[in-house]
């Protein structure tokens, strides 16, 4: 006997006041709701409004003051991989610089793992981000490099996410280190065959000790003629090309913008690429943070991302990089919450999350506080307390 479930409707009702991100719903930029309620119908959101106006449901769940945000879309990160670089970080306490090289390291363990454990892995952060409020999560290949291993992290990550981006050009392979303009034949050829069908991104790390701004364009330009759109890890340890790179070739974000010049900024404020700011990074590097407030003030669309890795960003929570970014990198609180939710979508191009609204994915969480501002005012406090992904309470 096979039995099929109708959707059931549930009301979430007296959130105290909830972030929409659509201006048309509610006051300001951030569309803000008082005494709020938001209807689910299955795995969208079908109503949003005040509580007292709230249609009648199937369930209904009482948000008990708290307030609502939708669902963080984090969309950096580097999950697949395997090993553990504690005593590089370690190293860097003690004020030793970050560099590049280090990714060597979780290559070697990446590729001497199972796919059982990297499944594991990509699992553990997954849920461990879901916990802390994340709801849509890109992840990146990049510690394979072989065909071989940077089809197989894709394949994995593909499993996991639908947002995955093929970073076969991370570092120059070891195996190639003698012969870089070989290791990008490699990449834009036949590794580049093997990963486009589990990827929608291509990336590259344009940046010096990685891939300079010519290696970065054919890299890209390869993934973009294979129908992947770029997205390029760009002036993160210092000046370079990879802003203008982006922007020229219509690139959804730059990722880090870390060392900007006035130039860079125009470039980013007069384009469609969103700069996605990593505060993790900078925090677990102990290096300069980068400055969202010239972003912001020209007019750049500004997302913020975990950019969680085992080496330059062992973080996975988004209220850790909203915290930070209001503290240091010159962002409002309002800013930097928008920027975790409606920036990352538009940072991935998605329409359907960061925002609550009729016709979004029903994607949200309740804080254990009054309003969105605690993530930034309580810092390292876990106020997300509940959290719906697809319509589901998980
Ligand atoms: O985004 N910068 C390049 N890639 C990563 C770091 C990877 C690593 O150190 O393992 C990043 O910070
Ligand atoms: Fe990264």
């Amino acid at each position: 006997m096979t039995t099929t479930s109708t959707p059931t409707t549930t009301a979430i009702t007296h959130i105290a006041q909830l972030v929409t991100n659509d201006p048309s719903l509610g006051e300001g930029p951030l569309g803000l709701i008082q005494d709020a309620a938001v209807v689910i119908d299955g795995d969208r959101i079908a109503w949003v409004g005040a509580s007292s106006k709230a249609p009648a449901t199937d369930n209904a769940v009482d948000a008990g003051g708290r307030a609502g945000i939708p669902g963080f879309v984090d969309s950096h990160s580097h999950l697949v991989f395997a090993g553990d670089r504690t005593a590089e970080f370690n190293a860097r306490m003690s004020g030793r610089a970050y560099s590049a090289g280090g990714i060597r390291t979780t290559v070697a363990a990446t590729r001497a793992a199972t796919d059982d454990a990297l499944h594991a892995n990509v699992a553990r952060y997954l849920a461990e981000a879901l916990r802390q409020g994340t709801t849509t999560q890109e992840t990146k290949s990049g510690y394979g490099l072989t065909v071989e291993d940077e089809a197989r992290a894709l394949r994995i990550a593909a499993e996991h996410t639908d947002e995955v981006t093929f970073l076969g050009a991370h570092i120059v392979s070891p195996d190639y280190a003698d012969d870089p303009a070989g290791y990008v034949d490699l990449v834009t050829g036949p590794m580049l065959d093997a990963c486009a069908p589990y990827a929608r991104w291509v990336d590259v790390f344009c940046e010096k000790g990685a891939f300079d701004g010519d290696q970065a364009r054919a890299v890209l330009t390869a993934g973009k003629a294979r129908g992947l759109v770029p997205r390029v890890h760009a002036n993160q340890l210092g000046h370079g090309p990879g802003v203008q790179l982006a922007v020229e070739l219509g690139a959804a974000s730059a990722d880090h913008c870390t060392h900007l010049s006035a130039a860079d900024i125009d470039a980013l404020a007069h384009s469609e690429t969103v700069a996605t700011l990593l505060p993790g990074a900078e925090f677990s590097t102990r290096a300069q943070w980068p400055d969202a407030r010239p972003l912001l003030d020209a007019g750049a669309t500004v997302a913020l991302s975990t950019d969680c890795n085992p080496g330059s960003s062992f973080t996975s929570s988004m209220p850790f990089c909203i915290a930070l970014a209001v503290r240091d990198m010159g962002m409002t609180p309002d800013e930097a919450v928008w920027s975790a939710t409606a920036g990352g979508a538009r940072a991935l191009r998605r329409t359907d999350v960061g925002r609550i609204a009729p016709g979004a994915r029903a994607d949200l969480a309740l804080l254990d506080a009054p309003s969105h501002v605690h993530l930034a005012y309580r810092p390292g406090v876990p106020l997300v307390s509940a959290v719906w992904h697809k319509g589901v309470r998980v």
